[in-house]
């Protein structure tokens, strides 16, 4: 089968021909329609993710949606979502696939948003649940222009906060967040006092930070909270550092509450999936994705780290 293949640390992918992924026991054989591209899919491959990365080389992708050929307790033809093997991705004809984990999905929601519902969406959601937000606080969505970012502002609207600011740096996305149901956006940029910035759009404080960024954005957002204020720390698209002035999180006893799926157990993943997926279906959460033919992978592998604005999803 044709597939996507890192041959060396720090390389975008090649298309080669690699053999079909082997049947076995608790695994499901997917035929690949739509194979979702993620910031961490390009952390990996550069060999320094922090949960490590398969020996090269090795077939790209962490998730998709397919087809089932063969095995597992689905009807052969039933469409997916479904999480990668490492090493045996979904950047590829076919994948193998965790019978257990794959999700049957209704008709209503299409490729691109179910993906873009998988790593993206579950951690939006349970970055929520991580917080710990309850109806009628106050969230603020840092990276809000991104697809994380985006689904966290619909998602919080949905768990019942009463005021959401979205903030990120492309005036264009944050008034597509408005549009979705962030009541202020803030547009990140040098030379800015951000704290004050979220104060104001929050109303005079905020209760649960959604952080996909870290760096100067998340010290601000910090500064912003309220007393038992939660900062849910997911990525770091701004930067892998930040300070953070131990007066504030002392002083108003704040938690940075540290978020990955990779934590997440199964059940709690699925009826994740579930409920976003059931929302999308009902038009309350939308999300934009582009389809770029798998002998592209080159294209959308330089154009993720420029923030697409969009689930980039590879089609094979
Ligand atoms: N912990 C987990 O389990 C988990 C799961 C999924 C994702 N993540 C992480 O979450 C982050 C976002 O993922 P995504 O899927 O939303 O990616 P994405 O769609 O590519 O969005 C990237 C976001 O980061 C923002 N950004 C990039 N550089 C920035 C900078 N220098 N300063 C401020 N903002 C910056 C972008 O803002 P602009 O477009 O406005 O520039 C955009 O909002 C990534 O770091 C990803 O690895 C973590």
């Amino acid at each position: 089968m044709r597939a996507a293949v890192i041959e060396g640390y720090g390389e975008a992918p090649v298309l080669r021909e690699v053999p079909d992924p082997e049947p076995a026991e608790g695994l499901i054989l997917v035929e690949v329609r739509a194979a979702g591209l993620n910031p961490v899919d390009l952390r990996i491959a550069s060999g320094r993710f922090y949960a490590g990365s398969p020996p090269v080389p090795y077939v790209p992708g962490s998730e998709g949606v397919g087809r089932v050929l063969a095995g597992g307790r689905l009807e052969p033809g039933s469409r997916v979502y479904f999480e990668a093997r490492p090493g045996q991705g979904s950047f590829a004809q076919k994948s193998a696939a965790q019978d257990s984990a794959a999700i049957e999905l209704p008709p209503g929601v299409d490729d691109g948003t179910a993906v873009a519902l998988g790593v993206s969406g579950l951690a939006a959601w349970l970055g929520l649940e991580r917080g710990g937000l309850k109806a009628g606080e106050t969230v603020l969505v840092l990276g809000a222009s991104g697809v994380l970012g985006l689904i966290a502002v619909q998602a919080a609207r949905l768990m019942g906060a009463k005021h959401v600011v979205a903030a990120g740096r492309d005036r264009g996305r944050l008034e597509q967040a408005r549009e979705r149901g962030a009541d202020a956006i803030v547009e990140l940029g040098p030379g800015k006092e951000l704290a004050e910035a979220f104060r104001k759009a929050s109303g005079g404080g905020v209760d649960v930070v959604i952080d996909p960024v870290w760096g100067e954005p998340a010290a601000a957002a910090v500064e912003a909270l309220n007393r038992f204020g939660r900062l849910v720390q997911i990525g770091q698209s701004a930067g892998a550092e930040a300070t953070l002035t131990s007066s504030s999180i002392r002083g108003r006893s704040l938690a940075i509450l540290g978020y990955t799926t990779y934590a997440v157990p199964q059940e709690q993943k699925a009826a994740a999936y579930r409920r976003l997926v059931q929302e999308a279906a009902a038009g309350r959460i939308t999300v934009e994705s582009e389809a770029v033919p798998l002998e592209k992978v080159q294209d959308a592998w330089s154009r993720q780290p420029r923030s697409p604005h969009r689930k980039l999803v590879l089609v094979p």
